[in-house]
């Protein structure tokens, strides 16, 4: 969700500006996905280099993604989406962590579709941290190293249990993947537009949709073979 800070920019406001922006089309955004059937929304809220940014800004987003969560979590729930949070959590104040809990909590069951929310989030962190958990598994005997392999390391990762990324949306212009998911989306399709987050629609969300569906998705397989299956 890149461009918050430039839109509040180009508007002469300061970029907490743009991160309210922000947060207000990103409910337009899940709305649509979940009238569209979309069954995985994973949105970058937070990475874990955002921590560099000044202190003054993380903390004003830390405050906006809970009292985003206060508000929109009633209507998620309603509409039968089940909240996740990825990332480190251990660095996030206990209010933070506390909201993220009951979000999940409550929203647990519901089976229409997951909004997946990176916060404190980086494919690095994330592939390291399964590294940890896969030596802790073969110092413990549980695991032979020699029986490590993608399936087996996948299986430690961030929400191993959905699927790997299929489309990767990024806008603000920048062409890079900036430490996002890195493992699981090996095989996705990525789409960048220099539209700033704030000002990226529902039009333009469909527009780009309407792209990944031209795309041959061939997984290293010919294009002769996918067309054949
Ligand atoms: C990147 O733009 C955006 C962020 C670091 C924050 C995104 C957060 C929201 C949209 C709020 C979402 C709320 C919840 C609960 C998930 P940038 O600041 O890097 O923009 P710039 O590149 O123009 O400086």
């Amino acid at each position: 969700m890149d461009g918050n800070g430039r839109w509040a920019k180009q508007k002469k406001k300061p970029r907490t500006f743009g991160h309210q922006a922000g947060s207000r089309l990103l409910h337009a955004i899940v709305e649509e996905s979940n009238n569209l059937g979309v069954r995985v929304l994973t949105v970058f809220a937070f990475s874990s280099e955002n921590w560099k940014r000044p202190e003054q800004e993380s903390s004003f987003l830390m405050g906006l993604f809970i009292k985003v969560m206060q508000r929109e979590i009633n209507e998620l729930h309603s509409n039968h989406i089940q909240v996740r949070f990825i990332g480190d959590r251990s660095v996030l104040s206990e209010t933070l962590q506390q909201v993220i809990r009951n979000a999940e909590d409550l929203t647990s069951e519901n089976q229409k579709m997951v909004l997946q929310i990176a916060l404190s989030y980086s494919g690095q962190w994330d592939i390291a941290t399964a590294a940890r958990s896969v030596a802790a598994k073969v110092a413990g005997g549980e695991l032979a190293a020699a029986d490590i392999d993608e399936q087996q390391f996948a299986a430690e990762l961030s929400f191993a249990d959905l699927p790997d990324v299929d489309f990767f949306i990024r806008t603000g212009g920048e062409l890079r993947i900036s430490n996002f998911i890195l493992w699981q989306a090996a095989y996705a399709e990525l789409y960048f537009t220099d539209v700033l987050w704030p000002d990226f629609s529902v039009a333009e969300y469909r527009k780009a949709l309407q792209e990944y569906a031209l795309r041959q998705r061939r997984f290293g397989r010919t294009g002769e073979q996918v067309s054949a299956s």
